[in-house]
């Protein structure tokens, strides 16, 4: 059987935009030909966590019986189930959108699993019009996410949402 060295690395002098473009050309290459949703969800949350700067917290939440349940990640041990709506990730459950979060402490209902997290991202990964995970990323940098990180996360959820 052939094995295969995974030597991914951002090029740091890339603009943002570029950054993400390379990532979800490297998660692509990780996911081929690859059915196990549990290795795939392991193997992107290692890369958002080696290629975006300034994080504390990188992975995937799983729905569950209409709820999340706590997935691969990077970073401290987390809350392991969260309902539809509860914080920030029950929240992009609940409305299937992508949610852009500045200032968590300004967030109704947001659940701090790590009091460093001051910003956070989170974006849905939909199969068959169904929220089947969420992709969160927390930083401790107030607003750390703009609108080319969202873009670039949704990006890297439409190409894994087949194969998680
Ligand atoms: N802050 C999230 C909970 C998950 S942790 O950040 C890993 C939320 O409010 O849903």
């Amino acid at each position: 059987m052939a094995t295969a060295m995974f030597a991914f690395a951002p090029d740091p002098a890339a603009p943002k935009a570029q950054l993400y473009v390379d990532l979800v050309e490297a998660a692509r290459a990780l996911v081929h030909d690859e059915p196990d949703g549990v290795a795939n969800m392991a193997n992107v949350a290692a890369l958002i966590w080696q290629f975006l700067p300034d994080l504390n917290w990188a992975g995937f939440y799983r729905t569950v019986d209409g709820a999340l349940v706590l997935g691969p990640f990077q970073g401290k041990p987390a809350c392991i189930r969260i309902a539809a709506g509860q914080g920030v990730c029950g929240a992009a459950l609940a409305s299937g959108a992508t949610q852009l979060v500045p200032d968590v402490h300004a967030f109704p209902g947001h659940i701090a699993c790590d009091a460093v997290s001051r910003s956070e991202l989170v974006v849905p990964v939909i199969r068959d019009g169904q929220v089947i995970a969420v992709i969160d990323l927390d930083s401790p940098s107030p607003a750390r996410f703009d609108e080319t990180d969202a873009a670039g996360i949704e990006a890297l959820a439409a190409m894994i949402g087949p194969v998680i």
